[in-house]
């Protein structure tokens, strides 16, 4: 691309014409509008849950969940200026629910993930199942269901909303109302979504009814297993070691429309090789600890942080010790459009 043409005061007595009319020149802009790579604005970025986790407990004396219809603390990347995203086009927030409390029941078209980071034994129900919440629980509310979230275990629960807000908000296709009770009634048992669509079996003249994944709760435990599996199974690969994305089993697509979600394995000692693609990611360690160079910047990394790595930013994963990733990103949506793209190696 070619820089932008000087700016001579006979031009810019023209584009000062022009203005009132609602008119700009495109050649003033074009290096900024069509880049020849991507140019985020967000920063690599890590959020410290040592650091972070006072401040979220000093929210919940501050004000009740019903209050604040939900008591997020938002993940502001330094790079985009106060706006409510930890990428350009994805937000996320840590949630608290305090013991006894309800997180009153409402619905809206963006998507919402749950990563559970502190505690056990909250629920959050969807469209009438309630799911009992564990560390490393990855669960879903899809676009325009119900949903509620309540705390009956003695301790504080913890967990990482990502949302596609800015995604929707772009389109101007944002609907939102809260339901006529703060707790929508239970129909169905626990695990019920569980059975019928997460055990690689679908119930026979079932046909899906949306676009997210009927399994609303993948269990941190199954997944674990997994990755023990592929570790004991064979060498890791070299970009991203034993890397598993959660998909919808009607459709073997991502488990959500517009985010994809992934979960990896890193072993001891491992050091991955340069790695970007399109899609801002968002990370969050599981298990274990280590760091993640993002060109001159390292984010260091122990469980329950959280750190961004920006579109198209190279990156390599070290370990200190065998180590579990979850992650989420805008993938699901750029391949559906064509634009995802990635690139191995130093290329
Ligand atoms: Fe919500």
């Amino acid at each position: 691309m070619t820089t932008e043409p000087s700016r001579t005061p006979e031009r810019q007595a023209f584009y000062d014409s022009i203005a009132p009319a609602n008119l700009a020149p495109l050649w003033e802009q074009l290096h900024d509008l069509v880049t020849p790579v991507p140019a985020p604005r967000a920063l690599p970025a890590v959020w410290r849950y040592r650091d972070v986790r006072p401040f979220l407990m000093r929210s919940g004396g501050l004000i009740s969940a019903q209050e604040a219809t939900r008591r997020v603390l938002m993940l502001m990347n330094p790079g985009l200026g106060g706006q409510a995203s930890i990428t350009g086009s994805l937000f996320a927030g840590l949630q608290l629910i305090m013991p006894g409390e309800v997180a009153p029941a409402h619905r809206h078209t963006q998507s919402a993930l749950r990563f559970v980071i502190e505690g056990h034994g909250a629920y959050t129900a969807v469209d009438g199942e309630r799911t009992l919440m564990a560390p490393g629980d990855f669960v879903i509310t899809p676009s325009w269901t119900w949903h509620d979230h309540g705390n009956d275990s003695a301790a504080p629960m913890v967990w990482l909303d990502g949302l596609d807000i800015q995604i929707v908000n772009l389109l101007n296709a944002s609907f939102a109302e809260g339901y006529s009770e703060d707790i929508q009634p239970v129909a169905r048992p626990e695990g019920d979504s569980l059975a019928r669509y997460g055990g690689n079996l679908l119930p026979v003249d079932w046909q899906p009814s949306g676009k997210t994944s009927p399994v609303f709760n993948y269990p941190y435990a199954r997944t674990r297993e997994s990755l023990a599996a592929l570790a004991r199974n064979g060498p890791p690969e070299v970009y991203h070691g034993y890397k598993l994305r959660y998909v919808n089993p009607a459709t073997g697509e991502f488990a959500m429309p517009t985010i994809a979600t992934f979960v990896q394995l890193l072993p001891a000692g491992f050091a991955s090789q340069p790695y970007r693609s399109t899609d801002g990611t968002v990370f969050v360690c599981v298990e274990g600890s280590g760091e993640t160079r993002v060109g001159d910047v390292t984010l260091a990394w122990e469980p329950h942080d959280i750190f961004v790595v920006p579109s198209w930013a190279a990156h390599t994963h070290h370990t200190a010790a065998e180590s579990v990733l979850f992650s989420f990103s805008d993938r699901a949506m750029q391949e559906k459009l064509g634009l995802w793209r990635e690139a191995r190696g130093n290329a």
